[in-house]
């Protein structure tokens, strides 16, 4: 398959690509579109077989199931039964924005997209493609993000390419996304709420909303026990071919081990990858290979490089990887678990 490469203005999005990419979206086929956290691989949500290319094309398992996206409040009663009242005033605060609920499905919606769950997961992106692109077909559209499973997310066109180029019909290619780390995925009832997966929509404003919300405890631990809340929580995410260790603590402390640590692995004559701060990274030898991202203390920014550095360096072959470790207040959080998770939980505390 030829995979169509469409460039457009992230701000003011081409009439004509949109309409390009609905017409491929109608017709069942597959788009791979920008939001403000990553690129999203969609298909029309209501089409089961368009549906089912998604899980092919990435090779998903199967019982991961897919984000819903909405352009607009009435598409959420087309793919949800009720809302709890609680979540009500909460997404017309944060949509549009990465926030994505997890809340009972309705028949509309087919089961392959919530991989036979009862729930569905939706979220209003704030991005005039992803916006326009929804508008254009005039339903949700199913999304996860569109890299190959286990991959790191992407935040631009070129790793979308490197991952999809053959499997897809095409991507629409607006720049870099915004944010760089997904959306936060809550799960709301009556009587609980628990955050699924962080992300840029921090567990401090959610308090606004939900005074009772909890972690899900996997997301501190990286086991689950019995069923996962999130089938997407068992799987292992971002995974570099290297080994990659996180190194935990205090800054000072966080300095000198790595500094230790990859005087160490040098010495022991490895190739050593680093993912660390402007800080630490004027720190290091000459010979390791470093990915910078940003000053410690711009949490945003790292966030917005996190994934795109993580490719780098995977491109560049070390044969292990040391992470500084961030502060877990507001986007720090989902920063640490996606750096946790690409190390498999290989946590060093000092
Ligand atoms: O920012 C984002 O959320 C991006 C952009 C493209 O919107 N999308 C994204 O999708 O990250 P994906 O599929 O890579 O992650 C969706 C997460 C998975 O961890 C999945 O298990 C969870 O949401 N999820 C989806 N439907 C669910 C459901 N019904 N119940 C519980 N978890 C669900
Ligand atoms: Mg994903």
């Amino acid at each position: 398959m030829l995979t169509r490469v469409l460039k457009t203005d992230r701000h003011n999005p081409s009439k004509k690509v949109l309409q390009e990419a609905a017409e491929v979206l109608k017709s069942g086929g597959l788009v791979a579109f920008p939001t403000e956290t990553v690129y999203g691989l969609g298909a029309d949500s209501f089409n089961e077989d368009a549906v089912l290319k998604i899980f092919k094309a990435k090779k998903r398992p199967p019982d991961n199931p897919v984000i819903v996206h909405i352009s607009e409040m009435d598409m959420l009663k087309e793919v949800s039964t009720t809302i709890p009242k609680r979540v009500k005033k909460m997404i017309e605060d944060l949509w549009p924005g990465p926030l994505t609920i997890v809340v009972p499905r309705s028949k509309k919606v087919p089961a392959s997209v919530s991989a036979g769950l009862d729930t569905v997961a939706v979220r209003m992106p704030a991005h005039n493609v992803a916006l326009g692109l929804i508008k254009h077909l005039g339903s949700p559209i199913a999304a996860p993000s569109a890299n190959l499973s286990g991959r790191p997310s992407p935040t631009n066109a070129r790793d979308v390419y490197e991952d999809l180029n053959g499997a897809i019909e095409m991507i629409i290619d607006a720049g870099d996304t915004f944010i760089g780390v997904e959306s936060t995925v809550v799960h709301v009832t009556e009587n609980k709420s628990v955050i699924l997966r962080p992300g840029p929509i921090p567990i401090e404003t959610l308090r606004n909303y939900l005074n009772d919300i909890e972690l899900h405890p996997s997301i501190l631990t990286g086991k689950f026990e019995g069923t996962p809340a999130s089938p997407g929580m068992k799987y292992r995410h971002y995974a570099p071919k290297a080994e990659m260790v996180v190194v935990e603590g205090t800054y000072d402390r966080v300095l000198e081990k790595i500094v230790e640590t990859v005087h160490d692995y040098l010495k022991a004559g490895l190739k050593v990858g680093c993912i660390v701060s402007e800080e630490t990274a004027v720190k290091l030898p000459s010979q390791t290979l470093i990915e910078v991202l940003a000053p410690r203390n711009r949490l945003d920014l790292i966030a917005r490089r996190l994934f795109s550095a993580l490719r780098n360096l995977d491109r560049r072959n070390p044969d292990i990887i040391v992470a500084e470790g961030f502060p877990e207040e507001g986007i720090g959080m989902a920063i640490q678990n996606r750096l946790r998770k690409a190390a498999g939980y290989r946590i060093l505390k000092v």
